[in-house]
């Protein structure tokens, strides 16, 4: 059995790879600060260098923060491309650009190597349960030929047609999450600046057509002001530019989503980003302060 690379080790990574090491896949991993794959080792390889995981293995997944993160590792001058034999296949389940995942899917071509892009739905504690929702989308038969890897993170796999469409699902959804987090906090502000309590007011909504898991959740941790990251607000603002990016070739107009991306860039202005993306609510109360 070959051995399957796994590159980037953060708070969605580490629980993936680990679920592919509990589903008896051989792991050979690489993380850019190595202490954070301390806790793989006895049950992966830890590779020093990506060009190792590269010579090594195939396929390769890449959970990574961005595009440009994506793009370092495949084509920096110390990345992978160069080491990429013909014929292998890199699973790259990181939220890029769309448009990017396609060029990027172009210039592995040129070298005979797969691409499919393979995003997910879900954050750590979903992953670690291998419970996450994974959209594929890439030729088929390469992804058919590794939705036993898929599935061992994921329990529902929708397969979207060809690159940039499981992205471009995945960034929809996003924007809804952001809106909906951003709607969320507004209606606790208001609700606590009317004399009601708020965890009455989590209580009357999670009794409604209107629950969600993020309201029953994360909610009560938004009224108590806990936010322990499982989705960095940093990362929730990347993925509003990326669908800023999207809309604007597209010219889809989404005022929402506009106005969500200028209230996540304000938390992000107020030193949030490493907080998880649900402390919007902590923006809304600093400009809601003294408004009694
Ligand atoms: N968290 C969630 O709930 C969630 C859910 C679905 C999808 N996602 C998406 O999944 C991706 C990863 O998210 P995450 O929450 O796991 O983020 P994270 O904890 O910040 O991890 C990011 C990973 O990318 C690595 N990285 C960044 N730039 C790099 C570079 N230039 N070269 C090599 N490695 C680099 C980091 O390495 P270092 O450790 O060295 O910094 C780290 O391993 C993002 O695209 C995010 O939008 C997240």
């Amino acid at each position: 059995m070959s051995k399957i690379g796994f590159v980037g080790l953060g708070n969605m990574g580490m629980p993936m790879a680990l679920r592919l090491v509990q589903s008896g896949f051989q792991v050979v991993a690489y993380n850019r600060t190595r202490t954070k794959a301390e806790s793989l080792k006895g049950r992966a390889e830890i590779a020093t260098t990506v060009r190792d995981v590269a010579e090594r293995t195939d396929p390769i997944l890449l959970m990574l923060t961005d595009t440009e993160a994506v793009e370092d590792v495949l084509f920096s001058s110390q990345g992978m491309y160069e080491r990429l034999a013909s014929g292998k296949t890199i699973i790259n389940s990181s939220t890029i650009l769309p448009s990017a995942s396609k060029r990027i899917m172009d210039r592995l071509k040129r070298k005979n190597i797969g691409y499919i892009e393979v995003p997910v739905l879900g954050g750590p504690v979903q992953a670690r349960a291998g419970e996450l929702i994974a959209l594929a989308a890439g030729e088929r038969d390469r992804y058919e030929d590794n939705l036993n890897i898929i599935k061992s993170f994921a329990t529902k796999v929708f397969y979207t047609g060809q690159v940039s469409t499981a992205l471009s699902a995945k960034l929809a959804i996003n924007q809804l999450t952001a809106v909906y987090a951003q709607s969320l906090a507004e209606s606790i502000i208001f609700a606590e600046k009317h004399g009601v309590d708020p965890s009455l007011l989590l209580q009357v909504l999670n009794s409604t057509g209107y629950r969600t898991s993020f309201s029953e959740q994360k909610g009560p941790k938004m009224v108590r002001g806990e936010f322990e990251p499982t989705f960095f607000l940093k990362h929730m603002l990347k993925d509003l530019d990326l669908v800023d990016e999207s809309a604007h070739d597209s010219k889809v107009y989404m005022p929402l989503m506009s106005q969500a991306r200028s209230s996540y860039l304000a938390a992000s202005n107020l030193g949030l980003d490493e907080k998880d993306f649900s402390a919007i609510i902590s923006m809304l109360r600093q400009l809601n302060k003294g408004n009694h």
